[in-house]
């Protein structure tokens, strides 16, 4: 059975290339982040982003356990992307979003949230270079998720049929609130 995360893998793996600038959005416990840096390898360049100082521990454990060295951890919101990430605008292959809480964590109080998610999308617009895309994981099943989703889903609606390929996928068969994997590619 492919999950939602093995699905947003396959994804991005036809998206990112060796040497390639990527960004993960949602660290949480680096999975996605180890994923990412191991697909662009030692040319490329990882920023993985969270706003919990514990995540970003977590992942660095993960990345040192993986020997793995090119990667910029920095504890932040996502939704200050743009502003942080200057010097990277329009460069970036591929940018990845796990939203909902830290797993494992006992607080679920520190979770995504519909405002600065859409904001980060917003910067994604100007982050991505010609070809970029856009990964993200939205769960419907916890308090405000379904309002998150469906903001996202409105979101990735509303880009330019001539510029933008979206996808969404999700299991027909299963709980009504299962995850859904949002895919953007940029065209040019
Ligand atoms: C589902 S987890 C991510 C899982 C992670 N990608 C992995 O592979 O383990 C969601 C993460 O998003 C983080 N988060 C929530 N709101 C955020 C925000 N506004 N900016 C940055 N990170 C945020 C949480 O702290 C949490 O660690």
């Amino acid at each position: 059975m492919k999950s939602a995360v093995n699905i947003s893998h396959l994804f991005m793996s036809d998206s990112i290339c060796t040497g390639d600038i990527v960004i993960d959005a949602t660290a949480g416990n680096g999975h996605d982040t180890l994923f990412m840096a191991e697909s662009v390898g030692k040319e490329g360049v990882v920023i993985a982003i969270d706003k919990q100082e514990g995540a970003i521990q977590s992942t660095k454990n993960l990345l040192l356990e993986h020997d793995i060295q090119h990667v910029n951890c920095m504890v932040n919101d996502h939704s200050e992307m743009e502003i942080v990430l200057q010097p990277f605008i329009q460069r970036v292959s591929c940018i990845c979003f796990n939203l909902g809480y830290l797993p494992g964590s006992s607080d679920r109080s520190i979770i995504t949230n519909t405002q600065s998610t859409i904001k980060a999308l917003d910067a994604c617009l100007t982050l991505l270079q010609y070809r970029g895309a856009i990964s993200m994981i939205a769960y419907r099943g916890h308090e405000h998720g379904l309002e998150e989703a469906l903001a996202v889903e409105d979101w990735m609606r509303k880009l330019p049929t001539n510029e933008w390929h979206v996808t969404r996928t999700e299991p027909i068969n299963q709980s009504a609130s299962a995850p859904i994997v949002y895919f953007a590619e940029k065209k040019r």
